[in-house]
């Protein structure tokens, strides 16, 4: 038996039940793993109130985590016990061991703690292909990056901002304000407060951005298509705020021949060669210091419903880790 963090019915952080679970030995192309540390991300809060639909319920939830591998299956040839690993994964990631395919795991070299690795895998490749995929940054560019001192945000800031753009970030607090000045951002916009289209056709003096990061959704639109230069990409990855609206392919059209995209990480890490391209490219961000990893939160598993209250009233700043 381990403990694990189930699901039996949607709804808010009370139906997080931390319980028993049998976890079993590994079969073929199978790796058990003892995890240490787990990363929460806004993707567990919408499988856990069912806006994303789990296979079935009940469900484990979390899909991110560093540990040690305990055994492997019969066929299983890279990995052996004592490997200290990371993975993304839909879903079984809030437990003490979980069994986790081995094509998903990553080797985790010296240099990156299992913090940092549990937080990378999720929020960090997001990040990567966000800004190496789905638009290439390059410098001179100016992004727009919203919720800029969340998990994903302070990373996709850093990021943006070694590769030569211009980032202007939009937070919800003063006190994130800072966080993001300090982690890539040139120019940051309280959109709680101030009128974030007006306040980036004022930075850009009109030139508006090359492309928008939007995790945020409902409340961000349709502002961020108004930031857009002439055939700009918007970036709808999230919906913190409610998902953004069915609207007519003629707003595109209406705001400047614009580009539209809603891309999920499953699509852009979906081979074996992407996931340790994208895992090579973090792990050396980080050993080189453009990316530093910011853990501004832990909580015990058990206590995970806090963790969650946390994440959703806006609370929480950079990466939350919870503590098998
Ligand atoms: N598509 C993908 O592949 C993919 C992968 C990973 C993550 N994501 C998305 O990326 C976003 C960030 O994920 P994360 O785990 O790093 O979370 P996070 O950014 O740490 O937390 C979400 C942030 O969104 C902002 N927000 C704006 N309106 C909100 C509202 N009504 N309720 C709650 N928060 C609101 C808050 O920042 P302010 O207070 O500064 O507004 C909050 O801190 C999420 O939308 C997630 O779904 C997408």
């Amino acid at each position: 038996m381990t403990k694990a963090v189930r699901v039996h019915k949607h709804g808010g952080p009370e139906v997080l039940t931390y319980e028993d679970v049998e976890v079993g030995a590994p079969g073929a192309g199978e790796v058990r793993i003892r995890q240490t540390v787990v990363g929460l991300n806004f993707i567990d809060v919408y499988y856990r109130t069912g806006l994303y639909k789990p296979p079935a319920l009940p469900f484990i939830a979390g899909n991110e985590a560093a540990g040690v591998v305990v055994a492997v299956g019969p066929d299983v040839t890279d990995f052996h016990p004592g490997d200290r690993v990371a993975y993304y994964a839909n879903l079984g990631g809030y437990a003490e061991e979980r069994i986790v395919p081995a094509a998903k795991l990553v080797k985790l070299p010296d240099h990156i703690s299992d913090e940092q690795a549990a937080v990378l895998m999720l929020k960090g490749m997001t990040a990567f292909y966000l800004l190496r995929k789905t638009f290439k940054v390059e410098p001179g560019h100016r992004v727009l990056i919203h919720a800029a001192a969340g998990g994903v945000g302070l990373l996709a800031c850093q990021w943006a901002k070694a590769l030569g753009a211009t980032v202007i970030g939009t937070v919800g607090s003063k006190a994130k304000a800072e966080l993001a000045l300090a982690n890539g951002c040139d120019h940051v916009i309280l959109y709680r407060d101030e009128d974030f289209v007006a306040r980036v056709k004022q930075i850009t003096d009109g030139a508006l951005c090359d492309v928008v990061y939007d995790s945020v959704g409902k409340t961000t639109f349709p502002g961020s298509l108004k930031c857009l230069r002439r055939r700009g990409l918007f970036v709808s990855f999230g919906n913190a705020s409610g998902p953004v609206p069915p609207f007519p392919l003629a707003e595109l059209n209406a705001h400047g021949s614009l580009y539209a995209t809603r891309p999920k990480l499953n699509d852009y890490v979906a081979t074996r060669e992407e996931l340790l391209e994208a895992a090579d490219a973090l792990f050396s961000a980080v050993l080189s210091g453009k990316l530093k990893v910011q853990i501004n939160h832990a909580y015990a598993l058990k206590d995970v419903a806090r963790a969650h209250t946390d994440l959703e009233s806006r609370a929480t700043t950079g990466a939350v880790i919870l503590r098998p």
